[in-house]
């Protein structure tokens, strides 16, 4: 995940992260509405350990900037019909959990601004607007989260933003020191949502990530009502949908106010056709080869693409390959400029049965 509006920035963890949330985590003054007046006693390297097993499909702890600064941590969690047997409080009606009319999902979030100068200046609720926006478009019927009974400052956001009040564990979780604490838990659906985003045409949110639902028909809507006269383009529609069924490749978009304008693909398999003959160029949990990066003309050079990449690099790694390329027509002398910056070198050249000569770069991840 990674939204952005205005100088809110909500993205997923990476590496380099691991010290300031290993400074944050020990931090008893931090984490004391959490249970934990000393802190948790953690290193950078278990975090790093933890955070591999995020994934955006089941659990993402983020990271919340303002102006480019790391300030807070957030998280989601997507629990689905099948994780019936988790551990709800009693006063949640499971079957109201997943109320079956639209994909059947429920996200627990949390929040906490670690850096006190940023707090109680409305980046709280607006950040936590953007991530339940982002979570009901995709397909997320409700939204769970719990506080400590003392917290009455997260209780005032919390309801501002239309959570209702499920009810009150009594001490019902000892802290650190053994004190009893109790909990209050929180839900809503997307018809109780307040949003404090300040999303508008002027302060647009940006999101870019892989697609879910029906964003691969939006984006291929546009696709195709781009290219008028050119039937080449419902054939590689049709090619995308079947390499997605089929896992063959994942498509990784660019979002503006919810509207797709950007995308790119990675493909896993060499047998999708976009590989063409270079079969070794794509070498499945091993190799991966991004094809139709691009985005509307309108936004192009505003740095997009560069997030867009991003997200798909970090997709890819995670994923388990090792390397990554990109080819290029030396005309696009550009963009050619752009994966140097990213850091990417030339790998190889190759001439299609077309004749078209393509310049493939490529970085390990
Ligand atoms: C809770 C938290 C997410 C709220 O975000 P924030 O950016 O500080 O909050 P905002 O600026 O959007 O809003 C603060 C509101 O709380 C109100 N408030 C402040 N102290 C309060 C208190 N003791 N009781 C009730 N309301 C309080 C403010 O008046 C303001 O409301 P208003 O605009 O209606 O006047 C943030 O403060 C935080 O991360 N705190 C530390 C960790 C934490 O408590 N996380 C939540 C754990 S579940």
């Amino acid at each position: 995940m990674y939204l952005e509006n205005q100088e809110i920035t909500i993205r997923n963890t990476r590496g380099s992260d691991t010290e300031i949330l290993a400074k944050w985590w020990n931090d008893g003054t931090v984490m004391a509405h959490a249970g934990f007046p000393h802190g948790l006693g953690t290193t950078a390297e278990k975090i790093a350990k933890d955070l591999e097993a995020d994934s955006d499909e089941r659990r993402r702890r983020l990271i919340l900037e303002i102006g480019g600064k790391a300030v807070g941590e957030m998280s989601y969690t997507i629990v689905g019909e099948n994780d019936r047997n988790l551990d709800f409080p009693d006063h949640y009606c499971v079957d109201s959990l997943f109320p079956g009319e639209r994909g059947e999902l429920t996200a627990e979030i949390g929040i906490k601004i670690c850096d006190p100068a940023y707090q109680e200046k409305g980046f709280g609720r607006r950040a936590l607007s953007l991530l339940i926006r982002e979570l009901f478009c995709r397909k997320v019927s409700r939204i769970i989260l719990d506080t400590n009974l003392k917290n009455t400052r997260a209780q005032h956001v919390y309801e501002l933003l239309g959570f209702v009040k499920q009810g009150i564990r009594y001490d019902s979780w000892r802290d650190q020191e053994g004190v009893l604490q109790s909990a209050i838990d929180y839900a809503m659906t997307e018809a109780d949502f307040v949003d404090y985003s300040g999303e508008s045409e002027e302060h647009p949110t940006w999101s870019y990530r892989a697609t879910t639902g029906d964003d691969l028909e939006r984006i291929w809507d546009l696709n195709v009502r781009s290219h008028p006269g050119k039937p080449i383009w419902e054939r590689f529609r049709f090619q995308a949908f079947r390499h997605e069924d089929r896992k063959m490749s994942k498509t990784y978009i660019a979002l503006r106010n919810g509207e797709p304008l950007g995308e790119g693909t990675l493909l896993f398999d060499p047998a999708c056709e976009a590989v063409g003959d270079l079969k070794y160029i794509v070498i499945p949990g091993e190799a991966t080869d991004v094809n139709g990066l691009r985005i509307v003309k309108k936004y192009e050079g505003e740095g997009h693409i560069s997030r867009l990449m991003k997200v798909m690099e970090e997709d890819a790694k995670r994923l388990g390959f090792r390397e990554i390329t990109i080819g290029v027509e030396p005309v696009e002398s550009r963009n050619l400029a752009i994966y140097l910056h990213w850091g990417y070198t030339r790998y190889l050249e190759y001439e299609f049965d077309d004749g078209a000569l393509v310049i493939y770069y490529g970085k390990t991840l």
